[in-house]
């Protein structure tokens, strides 16, 4: 793989100045805990614990190369108390993954400051979209998916060389680095296994010795055509394209089959691209942060959790 990475226009803007002060020298006044690379250029800030100094809070620009095609990672989200803890997780994760673009979905009626400004400071390559769904769905967030799927088509054309690839990543989920890399080269579809899933460890894909998906190893609805959560599997930007009256359907559909819908739509099994070692490694996970047991009432309202 090639790794001639675009330069950064500017290095100076991915760079942030924070002021510290005595109740933050925990956290950067204390140049023992901090990692030995960064020691020696944070020592000339720190030369006295006592002072108001500067810290530089690095924002690493993801790298970016024009022969990898690109990664667009669609991700619905609603207001909920974890959901900044849980958008800021995730975008560290994202900040490690090159040639990607961030599609963030809101559920709402207008786009909230906090989302907004959490993309805005990321570094990422991203666009922020936002559709309120007023019914209660059966998938929730395949309204918000739709949009992403939308502003794809609008902004790409079957006959460009778009070398790309769609993966829904929601904003509760854990994702290995790996994943990325094994999504990448998407031909049409591909699958690999979903952790924490459908009430079991985890849920996979069968291959035969041909290497070929056969079947699903789930213990959830067995009897759909693609067995697979929404996190296992990733479709190419060229099938979207192709394939434009493709969306998530919002009725009729039975709870846990739409994603099942939505692959019947485009390919067939025999299409499938098994990944994460034939299907036998999981690489994301779905984690959802707990909700918080919280003092109705307690604390500053204006201060963003
Ligand atoms: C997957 O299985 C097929 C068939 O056994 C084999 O040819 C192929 O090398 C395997 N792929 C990986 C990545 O192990």
């Amino acid at each position: 793989q090639e790794r001639s990475l675009k330069k950064p226009k500017s290095a100076s803007s991915f760079f942030f100045f924070k002021t510290c002060n005595k109740k933050l020298s925990r956290i950067c006044g204390n140049s023992q805990s901090v990692g030995s690379r960064g020691i020696s250029t944070l020592r000339n800030f720190l030369q006295s614990r006592n002072k108001v100094y500067t810290e530089q809070v690095y924002v690493r620009p993801p790298p970016w190369s024009d022969s990898l095609p690109t990664i667009y990672a669609i991700t619905p989200t609603y207001y909920r108390f974890v959901q900044k803890a849980e958008l800021t997780r995730m975008s560290h994760t994202l900040l490690h993954v090159a040639n990607l673009h961030w599609i963030v979905v809101e559920d709402s009626d207008r786009k909230s400051a906090m989302v907004s400004r959490l993309l805005e400071k990321t570094g990422l390559n991203y666009t922020h979209l936002n559709v309120h769904v007023a019914e209660k769905l059966n998938s929730k967030g395949s309204g918000q998916r739709n949009l992403a799927l939308k502003w794809l088509r609008d902004n790409f054309s079957v006959n460009d060389s778009n070398a790309g690839v769609i993966y829904f990543a929601d904003d509760d989920n854990t994702y290995s680095l790996e994943l990325f890399d094994e999504m990448r080269y998407t031909k049409k579809v591909s699958v690999w296994p979903v952790g924490f899933v459908g009430a079991v460890r985890f849920e996979s894909c069968k291959v035969n010795a041909s290497g070929k998906v056969y079947a699903w190893d789930v213990k959830y609805a067995q009897g759909r055509p693609f067995a697979i959560d929404m996190a296992g599997f990733a479709v190419s930007l060229q099938l979207i394209l192709s394939k434009p009256d493709v969306y998530f359907r919002l009725h009729g559909i039975p709870s846990g089959h739409q994603e099942t819908k939505f692959l019947e739509d485009l390919i067939t099994l025999n299409d499938l691209e098994p990944k994460a070692d034939n299907c036998t490694e999981v690489l994301v996970w779905h984690t959802r942060a707990q909700a918080p047991p919280l003092y109705r009432g307690y604390g500053d309202p204006y201060i963003e959790t």
